[in-house]
């Protein structure tokens, strides 16, 4: 199955008990056939039984949707990479994953309480492992497909040098498949994307949409952006609309993963029949601003993007 491009987050869809009803109609109602998760969300068992659902209810199949997880960072050791994946396999209720990303390229320390995200008091950043290499895990992670406990492998938040590094190091068998980054209209990654395009990688888009998240924290309204609203007046489209398809016309190599648990935005992020034309993704590429959201990796004090600090 080649991966399809648009779709749905799933961090912080909503309360565990109350995201049933979002996925089933997402998948059975408007057609989406990839669901992007991951075992740092804390919600894996609750999409996995609204899969189940939705696989009792017989009108879509297992090997019609893609479902992706994720290696959280304090995980790295070779031997926690089938024991993860085991685990997120039976959180979804899956016998198998379409893709498995290494979430971030930093390691946190291993601690006695195993602790997710091991902050460090004294400096106030996060407990990072520099002995310790995403390299070595790698082989772990291949180890996955030739057992078929997953299809594809790749990473997230890796820079164009990580991905050089895996590309000629000879433990590497199996490049990664995709990149996950941040990328919208804000941050639009022409370099990375032009170096995924290059070597046949797919760069998946986190937070296409702008995130929400200058509600609260004071960053742009990326939804309220002069450009993006001209344009989709013209086309009698909305902002969100223009934004996820202005992506996906910038590669064949592009995925999107807008999260929404609100059916109207749900339908209009996959009811993309439209076509922005050559003026317009010419005006819309001019907004770049080269401006994160996502500021997990400064908050740790790790510079993970080479921008970040
Ligand atoms: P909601 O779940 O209420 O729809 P991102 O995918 O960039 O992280 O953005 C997710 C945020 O954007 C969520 O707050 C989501 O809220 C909102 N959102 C999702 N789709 C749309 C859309 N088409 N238009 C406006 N906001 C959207």
């Amino acid at each position: 199955m080649e991966i399809p491009r648009i779709a749905l987050g799933t961090y912080a869809l909503g309360d565990d008990e109350k995201i049933n009803e979002p996925i089933r109609y997402a998948i059975e109602e408007l057609g989406y056939r990839h669901l992007d998760c991951a075992e740092f969300y804390l919600n894996e068992k609750a999409v996995g039984t609204a899969l189940k659902h939705v696989f009792d209810n017989g009108k879509v199949k297992r090997e019609d949707i893609w479902v992706t997880s994720k290696i959280w960072n304090h995980h790295h050791r070779p031997e926690d990479v089938e024991k993860c994946c085991r685990q997120s396999l039976k959180d979804l209720q899956l016998d198998y994953l379409d893709l498995y990303l290494i979430h971030w390229p930093c390691t946190f320390a291993d601690t006695p309480d195993n602790n997710p995200m091991p902050f460090d008091e004294a400096t106030g950043k996060m407990k990072i492992d520099n002995n310790r290499s995403v390299l070595d895990m790698w082989p772990e992670m291949e180890k996955l497909v030739s057992s078929g406990l997953v299809k594809h492998i790749g990473v997230s938040n890796f820079s164009i040098e990580l991905l050089e590094r895996f590309r000629f190091d000879p433990r590497v068998k199996i490049q990664p498949y995709c990149n996950q980054v941040e990328c919208n209209l804000y941050m639009q990654q022409e370099a990375l994307r032009m170096y995924c395009e290059f070597r046949g990688m797919y760069l998946e888009c986190y937070s296409p949409l702008g995130s929400g998240s200058w509600k609260q924290k004071g960053q742009p309204n990326l939804l309220g952006d002069p450009v993006l609203c001209e344009v989709a007046n013209e086309i009698g489209r909305t902002p969100g609309a223009v934004e996820l398809k202005f992506l996906l016309q910038l590669s064949p190599k592009i995925v999107i993963l807008p999260k929404s648990s609100n059916p109207t935005r749900q339908k209009e992020n996959i009811c993309l029949d439209f076509t922005l034309n050559d003026d317009q993704m010419e005006r819309l590429k001019k907004c770049e601003r080269c401006y994160r959201y996502i500021h997990d990796a400064r908050d740790w004090g790790v510079n993970v993007h080479g921008d970040d600090f």
